[in-house]
């Protein structure tokens, strides 16, 4: 019995803000086709053209472009297109699907480089200097190399492990492979030995092999080359890269703007695979939506490549564009989510590399931080904007101003109450005058905002990339120098009478507040439903000198971000694997992890920074390769092991040295956070579980292993539904070496804990409820709700809980179906109307009409309002029909973690009270 169209809407209001919704949009009308790898076509190249010849021709009668074709069996084959006719999307999809050997079609969805304050999108993306190429250097004293110290790669390279034969792909920008500290040229034989290109600088499709990329907007990839592998060269900076004597294949995927689609991306990923690299360093993140590998085929080219031993390593992103913290738990961006991926946190350098000195008119020293000094002649004039994001500041200043080329332009960033970033400046497009110098000093704000306690953050200094105001040249002075700066503006008279004199061009570096510290934008894992423990290490990512295409602003910047991190993974990964060729990417992996130092939390050195936010905290390479001692695993999620057991594991330690060692086991709490909590409230607490081991201290001999069975308790008297995790490390302590594995975990049983909301209150609303819009919910009481059900009724079914089946069946009122809640007190007796209609399907072996709604994949918690105005529901065979009058009840149903879809005893489940349809 088939009835038309039926109206339902599943509302989302839930307490899961619209930050995890989508963050990513797709492509106009492109699709990502996968074609069926028939086994007669998995050979030869020319057979796989045949194979997308013959999709082409089948798929004649649509209009579209070819944006790339996928011919790698192993990781993608397939095409992606962009239609070009007038057909809807709406259209378009069931077509493509329906034409045979396509397996799936998927969207194409953009991606970006993580933004960051100081390398969003400058003023002008597309910005070059190609001709002449140039760089610069500066004198000085300063310690250039702290990021390299932090991580014990200064080590690694006195004794010579440099990354020798390890190849790194970089999905990026591309890279201006012309630098002298980048090899000065491209192909075999050089620093930069292979690669691609995917992507126009202006963001059309391109399928060449040279991945140059000059503009500044696109430096990003050549930053991150030079974290990698960069040379100490004459005339540039002295520093080098992590790994300096690995391979590096970049592959250009983003463009000028930073941006980049889907397909794009799996073009750079399927040239990686061919290329056989042994490392995909990628700094991109997609936002935050979920894309399960049914949604994008990217997640499972990403676990391909894993099997193939290709490491996967991904930014964590940087999540506090619009706020002065990264957010809370769960802000993690896809593809770091991906759980063969090893997502990467940043952690601040303990120096802000090249700081240099200005002297006032008033003889006061005002440091600047600046990647080059300030060459311009002495004693110029200093113009005080009083708002620095306000054009009209900028039109009077630049009108008022005699000498522009011997004038700084000031203004205050991160004022409190001002909310003016330094990057959100540069207001004077109005104006027919570029400014040459510019100014920002950072204002004295806490952090985060609403707080009292001194700003570890926004009082260090601070740079954007080069080229990011165009020409002009922008210095930073920190909140410290900012104070001293504007007293005596003031007190000399201001404008005209007050000047800076840019006597000395040796730089020095400035120790910072949050040296060592995670920084601020990194965003927070877990993995949200699973608790997979993201990032799974950290690295510095906060103000890393590297190299930036080349031409008159010299050559090198300083940024910030968990792009910074990811490649000095990546190259900690080339070393370690250059020592040990034969380990798979999980023993790599767990060398880095367990020997990585865990660091305390910014704003309380008592609490070691939650794991979700540090993962096994400072990565140490040196340690990694020269620990004696092999630990599994390199991290773990405090979870059900099963319904009954939780928050168990084996930890299997092994003594590669040569003679015996005694190792002692302890716990250590690192921050508690939940998903209420603000980034306002600084949000971790010092709330901490506890564990036991089998056994203590164990001795170990020469050669040998052992296993060590623990088992964590979380703390108790959490609220579930506060979405909450605990975390901390278990600590292996021997005679030379602390080591470390890092945990996560929800601090409850996810398979028992309720799923569905249940309140019984009088003070406040009863969940779940179903009602009509005539009636009160006092009919709740009498446990039978008369509806007329065109006059419409609602409902809120709330879950708690992330869940993968969320469903609503309509059964018949006296159902024996046994659910662990009753919206109705079971022995009150009423007086059972049947429908005209049989029950035609079964829920859980009990026959039912058929379902309201059924939610598969990974639902956040929700409320779940269900609006109807009929009585239709959905058959077991797809069939939509109207049950009619009679008396009916809702089982709800939301499946547990880990539990099975179809078991009844898997789901927490509620049965309504009688819901009884009258005619009007
Ligand atoms: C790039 O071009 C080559 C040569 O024409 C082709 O074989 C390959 O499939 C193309 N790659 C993509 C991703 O379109
Ligand atoms: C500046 O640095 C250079 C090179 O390191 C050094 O020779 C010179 O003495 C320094 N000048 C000052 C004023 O420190
Ligand atoms: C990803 O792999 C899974 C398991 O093999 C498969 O079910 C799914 O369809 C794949 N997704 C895509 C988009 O190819
Ligand atoms: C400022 O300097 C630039 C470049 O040297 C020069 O072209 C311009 O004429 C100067 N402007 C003034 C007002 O002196
Ligand atoms: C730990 O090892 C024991 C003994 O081999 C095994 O029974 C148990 O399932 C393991 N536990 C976990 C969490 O892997
Ligand atoms: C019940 O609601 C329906 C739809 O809003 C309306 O048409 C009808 O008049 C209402 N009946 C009563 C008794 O309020
Ligand atoms: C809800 O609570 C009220 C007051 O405690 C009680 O009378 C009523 O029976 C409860 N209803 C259900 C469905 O449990």
């Amino acid at each position: 019995m088939l009835f038309f169209l039926c109206f339902s809407s599943l509302l989302s209001s839930s307490f899961a803000s619209n930050a995890f919704q989508s963050t990513s949009t797709a492509l106009d009308k492109a699709y990502i086709i996968q074609l069926a790898p028939e086994t007669e076509f998995s050979g030869s190249l020319s057979r796989r053209d045949a194979h997308i010849t013959t999709f082409h021709k089948r798929a004649a009668s649509i209009e579209y472009d070819v944006r790339y074709e996928f011919k790698n069996p192993d990781v993608f084959l397939g095409v992606s297109i962009q239609a070009t006719g007038n057909a809807s999307d709406e259209e378009l999809l069931p077509q493509l699907k329906a034409i045979s050997g396509v397996e799936s079609v998927s969207r194409v969805y953009s991606f970006g480089i993580p933004i960051l304050p100081n390398i969003s999108a400058p003023m002008d993306p597309m910005l070059s200097y190609s001709d002449p190429p140039q760089l610069k250097t500066a004198a000085g004293a300063g310690n250039l190399g702290s990021s390299l110290q932090m991580g014990g790669v200064d080590k690694l390279h006195a004794r010579g492990i440099k990354g020798k034969g390890i190849k790194i792909g970089v999905v990026d920008t591309g890279v201006d492979y012309r630098h002298p500290a980048l090899g000065g040229g491209f192909g075999p034989g050089h620093k930069i030995a292979g690669g691609a290109s995917f992507i126009t600088d202006d963001g059309n499709v391109a399928n060449s092999t040279d991945p140059l990329t000059t503009c500044y907007g696109g430096g990003h990839g050549t930053h991150v080359a030079g974290i990698l592998g960069m040379d100490s060269v004459p005339g540039g900076f002295d520093i080098v890269g992590v790994a300096p004597e690995s391979t590096i294949y970049m592959y250009k995927a983003l463009d000028c703007a930073g941006h980049s689609v889907g397909d794009t991306i799996i073009s750079a990923l399927s040239q990686a695979y061919e290329d056989k690299v042994d490392i995909v360093s990628m700094s991109i993140g997609a936002g935050t939506q979920s894309f399960s590998g049914a949604v994008d085929p990217l997640a499972n080219i990403t676990k391909k490549l894993t099997d193939a031993g290709i490491a996967v390593i991904v930014a964590m992103a940087n999540d506090a564009a619009g706020t002065p913290y990264a957010p809370n738990l769960y802000s993690e961006q896809w593809p770091s989510t991906e759980t063969t991926a090893i997502g990467v946190g940043a952690i601040s350098n303990t120096e802000f590399p090249l700081v240099y000195s200005a002297e006032d008119s008033t003889g006061t020293t005002i440091q600047y931080a600046s990647v080059y000094p300030l060459n311009v002649s002495d004693g110029v004039d200093v113009y005080l904007l009083d708002n620095g994001c306000d054009s009209n500041d900028w039109t009077t200043a630049l009108s008022t101003i005699k000498d522009i080329n011997n004038t700084i332009i000031a203004f205050g960033a991160n004022l409190a109450g001002q909310g003016c970033k330094a990057t959100s400046a540069g207001s004077w497009a109005e104006s027919s005058i570029t400014p040459v110098y510019i100014m920002a000093y950072n204002g004295p704000t806490t952090n985060p905002v609403n707080s009292s306690q001194e700003d570890p953050y926004l009082s260090a200094y601070d740079t954007p990339s080069q080229g990011f105001f165009g020409t002009t040249q922008f210095i930073n002075v920190n909140s410290v120098y900012g104070v001293e700066f504007t007293s005596n503006y003031a007190s000399s008279g201001g404008y005209g009478k007050y000047k800076l004199n840019f006597k000395s061009s040796n730089f020095t570096s400035a120790p910072q507040p949050s040296g060592g510290l995670m920084d601020y934008y990194s965003d927070f894992g877990p993995t949200w439903h699973d608790y997979t423990l993201k990032p799974q290490i950290s690295a510095p990512g906060g103000h890393v000198l590297s190299t930036w295409p080349l031409g008159p602003l010299g050559g090198y910047a300083i940024l910030s971000g968990t792009s910074m991190a990811t490649p000095y993974i990546s190259g900690c990964f080339a070393l370690v694997k250059s020592q040990f060729p034969g380990a798979t990417i999980e023993e790599v992996k767990n060398r880095l992890q367990v020997t990585a130092k865990p660091t305390p939390w910014v704003f309380d050195s008592s609490i070691l920074a939650a794991t979700p936010q540090q993962g096994a905290g400072l990565v140490n390479a040196y340690d990694a390769i020269f620990s004696t001692s092999v630990i599994s695993p390199g991290q773990f999620t405090v979870t059900d092991i099963s319904h009954t057991e939780y928050g168990t594991a084996n930890i299997t330690i092994e003594n590669t040295s040569g003679s015996s060692k005694s190792y002692s086991l302890s716990h250590q709490g690192a921050g508690y956070m939940d998903y209420t909590l603000e980034y306002q409230e600084k949000n971790q607490r010092a709330i901490y579980g506890t564990a036991a081991f089998s056994q203590s201290s164990i001795t170990i001999p020469a050669g040998q292993r052992s296993s060590i069975h623990v088992s964590v308790t979380p703390p108790s008297d959490i609220d579930p539904s506060k979405l909450p995790v605990f975390s901390g490390y278990i600590n292996i302590v021997s005679d030379d070496k602390d080591l470390h594995i890092p945990y996560v975990g929800p601090p409850y049983s996810l398979f028992n804990t309720p799923y569905i909301k249940i309140q019984n209150s009088t003070s406040s609303a009863v969940f779940p409820r179903i009602w009509s819009y005539n009636q009160t919910v006092s009919t709740v009481d009498t446990g039978v709700l008369e509806f007329v059900a065109e006059n419409g009724f609602g409902s809120s079914l709330p879950t708690l809980q992330w869940t993968r089946e969320f469903r609503v069946d309509v059964l018949p009122a006296n159902t024996t179906v046994q659910a662990n809640n009753y919206g109705f007190d079971k022995d009150a007796e009423y007086e059972y109307r049947s429908s005209a209609f049989t029950p035609n399907s079964t829920v859980f072996g009990h026959e039912s009409f058929g379902t309201l709604t059924v939610l598969l994949g990974y639902n956040w918690p929700s409320g779940n309002g269900i609006f109807r105005s009929d009585t239709i529901v959905t058959g077991s065979d797809g069939g939509k029909w109207a049950v009619g009058n009679g008396d009916y009840r809702w089982l709800v149903s939301a499946l547990r973690w880990g539990g099975v879809s179809g078991v009844l005893g898997d789901y927490d489940t509620w049965l309504g009270p009688v819901v009884r349809f009258v005619s009007k």
